[in-house]
């Protein structure tokens, strides 16, 4: 017989309360775009609070590829980027994830010249990179796809008033980088406002560019020549992180400190906690949230939109917190048009949804059923970890690696607060994703 693969499979037990307190890791999609930023500097680059997931340990490929030095150690990454050259990134690492395409617009402002190939992450939709072609192209770039090859050159980048047509989280960034390399100032019109885009901002401010208005939709930034030495910087905790582990004490019930939540990016999340029917407070000092859920969640409706609205990463979450709450809820999703995969996993448990054009119609049981069932995507991964939380016997998840993507450690994380959740190894015939695209 064909010697087997190991797999790495989630294993839970259901239904006990969660307590205590976890810390809440750095942010991954604050950091990706800071790591990418990096090549704009010559000298070093010291981050703290990085955490530790694939993504990271992805970008870091890349930009040794690329020539960087990089060291990670105790969530602290130190990036060398004196020997940068602008190579092409191979299609494998451009597949990998997302975030490769962040490497546009700083190669880009650095060196005039950009070749990467069509970007991989999570099978949620299309996701086009059309916004970050047009906004590159507004500063002076010529932009060329091939295949799946994207390259982009310029004489010069010469700063100018940008429009978005959507407020897109990469394309904004991608912009926002290339921008901070241009002669003069650019202004973006229909910027994407999340909090990871006025991390990057901070950070290109830390490289001499000059930033007013972000976090809001429209941000003017200065160009500014070059920057030399070392920069040190540090990420906020991951809003996305601590989102998720609100939605397993809301469905599984419990008492929880998340200790470095990013209280201040996490207003609409908090809004739904409380409407779900939990009792939800800052820590002094902002240093964190606490959630108490006595009793099953309340039903609740959600639309997820660019931020301020609800986090569509977190949608996957709520559908399965629904899928356990005390009558029928609603959940609209309007950013990506395929994320909805996970509901299937979920009717697997026993969850009662329908799905009509962008919205999931729930009619919440007192538990689920626990089974096998497969991640086929990060945040619906973290969602059916949350489900199995609240199921009636055992559970096991296969596709680990789609949520050590974005999960330092799910399994630590929650077997701290009281979960009955283990890691472990099973061999088997099949091929595992690797959690690349
Ligand atoms: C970022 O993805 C995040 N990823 C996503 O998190 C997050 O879901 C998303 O922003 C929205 O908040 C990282 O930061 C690494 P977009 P991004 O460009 O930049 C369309 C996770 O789980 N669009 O704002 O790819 C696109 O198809 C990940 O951590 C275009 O049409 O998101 C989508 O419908 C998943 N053309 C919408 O905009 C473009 O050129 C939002 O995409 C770009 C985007």
């Amino acid at each position: 017989m064909r010697e087997g693969i190991w797999l790495s499979v989630i294993h839970i037990h259901g239904l006990y309360r969660l307590e205590g307190e976890v810390e809440i890791q750095g942010s991954k999609n604050a950091v990706l775009p800071v790591m990418a930023a990096s090549v704009l500097h010559k000298g070093t680059v010291r981050i703290s609070n990085v955490p530790e997931i694939q993504d990271v340990f992805c970008m870091m490929e890349i930009l040794k590829l690329l020539g960087c030095v990089c060291v990670f150690r105790d969530h602290v990454l130190e990036i060398c980027t004196e020997g940068v050259r602008p190579v092409r990134i191979p299609d494998s690492c451009c597949k990998s994830m997302r975030s490769s395409i962040m490497l546009l617009g700083p190669l880009l402002g650095r060196f005039r010249e950009a070749r990467v190939s069509h970007p991989g992450g999570c099978s949620i939709g299309k996701r086009p990179v059309d916004l970050h072609l047009l906004a590159l192209e507004a500063l002076g770039a010529r932009t060329h796809v091939e295949g799946e090859s994207i390259t982009a050159q310029a004489l010069g980048l010469t700063g100018n008033r940008v429009e978005l047509a959507f407020p897109s989280v990469g394309a904004t960034e991608n912009l926002l980088m290339a921008a901070a390399a241009a002669e003069g100032t650019t202004r973006v019109e229909g910027a994407a406002m999340e909090p990871e885009i006025v991390v990057l901002c901070r950070f290109l401010k830390a490289l001499g560019a000059g930033v007013r208005g972000e976090g809001t939709g429209v941000v003017e930034i200065t160009g500014r020549k070059e920057s030399r030495g070392l920069v040190e910087f540090s990420v906020p905790g991951d809003r996305i992180v601590a989102g998720t582990y609100l939605g397993a004490v809301l469905g599984a019930g419990g008492d929880v400190v998340l200790r470095g939540a990013p209280v201040s990016q996490m207003a609409r999340v908090q809004t739904l906690v409380r409407a779900a029917g939990g009792e939800i407070r800052t820590l002094p000092g902002e240093a964190g949230l606490c959630i108490r859920q006595r009793q099953r969640a309340r039903p609740f409706s959600l639309s997820t939109g660019p931020y301020p609205r609800f986090p569509t990463d977190l949608q996957s979450v709520m559908l399965a917190v629904a899928s356990v709450a005390d009558g029928r809820s609603q959940i609209r999703e309007t950013v990506f048009e395929e994320r909805f995969a996970t509901a299937k996993e979920l009717q697997k448990m026993g969850a009662h949804i329908i799905i009509e054009d962008n919205t999931a119609y729930v009619t919440g049981r007192d538990c689920l059923e626990g089974c096998l069932v497969k991640a086929g995507d990060l945040r619906g991964g973290a969602a059916l970890v949350v489900a199995g939380l609240a199921a009636r016997g055992e559970t096991v998840i296969s596709g680990y690696p789609y949520i050590r993507r974005g999960y330092e450690d799910i399994c630590r994380d929650l077997a701290g607060l009281g979960a009955r959740i283990s890691l472990e190894g099973q061999e088997t015939n099949c091929e595992e994703e690797n959690g690349s695209f």
